[in-house]
């Protein structure tokens, strides 16, 4: 039988307010990765300035790309893969422009990937990677989405949010306890503290029929009781209990609908990725209240990450073309995705 010989694909993710990039061996799996944050830079604006994304990725990919490569001792890889959207188009065009420059360079394939699938293929990067079909459970600052993952690129759509997406309710609430950005991390590290139950904030949607999910009616719920206790004097001593409710309801409601179509679905594994895949009590709970198996990627392949582009451009080498078209989209949806063709 043929063996194809081992491909190393660079990766690089530059979609919003990190700087990824990796290197994935199809052999060896993971050999390098890097990431620079800008959360420091748009934490004075209180969210992501798409002019200060674009400029400090184009500062700083070049750099990470030749400090993976000399970590590693290698030349160049033998593909490359690159975010092309959903995200900011500025920032999108500094990772597609890069790639496809240094595909022109090196004379190697350069292969677009969908955000969003980065995302939901980052635990293949582990040592124990989740089988076909599954439910994926996508949760982002952008997205919230429950897909029926039947193989690589048939990907069917089962519920998304109507308004808020979950992270964007986390960073929102957290603002409003006068945390800092991004929210979710500072708002769950609260939360240990307070007293979920101390508040009983609505579960939106969570016993309506259908699998969409609708946050912002859970944000202003809290705002509007974060105003009563502010009108109170009290917020010092009832922010935790605040965080705690929130996130209390906030992930009862990921975890019923996520339930309801793994069972819908007749779908033994949850893959669950996304930066609020991050949140410890959504594992607790899905791992409780779960009959089957779910899959997480580490802790900082949850957030952005060049390694999860990396590992999807291997599973997609089979259509990689050759450099030259520029791809970056603001809006790209994942179920128009196609199963790649055996090459
Ligand atoms: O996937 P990601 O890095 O970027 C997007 O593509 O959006 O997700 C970032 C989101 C932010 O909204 C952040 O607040 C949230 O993930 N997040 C968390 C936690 N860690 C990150 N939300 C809740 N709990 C966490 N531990
Ligand atoms: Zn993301």
């Amino acid at each position: 039988m043929y063996d194809p010989p081992p491909m190393i694909i660079l990766g690089i993710e530059t979609s919003c307010d990190e700087t990824g990039v990796a290197l994935y061996c199809t052999d060896r799996g993971l050999i390098a990765h890097r990431l620079h944050s800008q959360v420091d830079l748009h934490a004075v604006y209180g969210g992501v300035v798409p002019e200060i994304a674009s400029r400090d990725h184009i500062r700083m990919l070049l750099p990470l790309i030749q400090q993976i490569l000399n970590d590693t001792g290698l030349q160049k890889p033998d593909a490359i893969a690159y975010t092309a959207g959903p995200g900011l188009v500025g920032a999108l065009m500094v990772g597609s422009g890069m790639a496809n420059g240094l595909g022109l360079a090196w004379n190697c394939p350069v292969i677009p990937i969908h955000h969003m699938e980065g995302h939901l293929l980052a635990p293949m990067l582990e040592d124990e990677p989740p089988e076909y079909p599954f439910l994926a459970l996508l949760v982002s600052g952008g997205h919230t989405m429950l897909i029926a993952v039947a193989a690589l690129g048939d990907y069917n759509l089962l519920g998304t949010t109507l308004d808020d997406a979950v992270g964007e309710a986390f960073d929102k609430t957290a603002k409003l306890l006068g945390l800092g950005y991004p929210g979710g991390p500072a708002l769950a590290a609260l939360a240990e503290t307070g007293d979920d139950q101390a508040y009983a904030f609505p579960r939106p949607m969570l016993n309506k029929p259908g699998l969409d999910f609708s946050f912002s009616g859970l944000k202003t719920a809290v705002m509007l009781e974060v105003k009563k206790v502010e009108a109170a004097g009290d917020i010092e001593s009832r922010r935790a209990d605040l965080a705690a409710s929130f996130q209390r309801a906030a992930v009862d409601t990921l975890v019923g609908k996520a339930i309801r179509a793994a069972q819908e679905q007749k779908l033994e594994r949850i893959v669950v990725a996304g930066g609020v895949g991050a949140n410890q009590l959504l594992r607790t709970e899905l791992a409780a209240r779960f009959d089957g198996k779910v899959y997480y990627p580490r802790l900082e392949f949850c957030t952005d990450n060049g390694a999860m582009i990396a590992v999807a451009g291997a599973q997609r080498l089979a259509e990689a073309g050759d450099a030259g078209e520029i791809r970056a989209h603001a809006r790209w949806s994942l179920d128009t995705l196609d199963v790649p063709s055996a090459a």
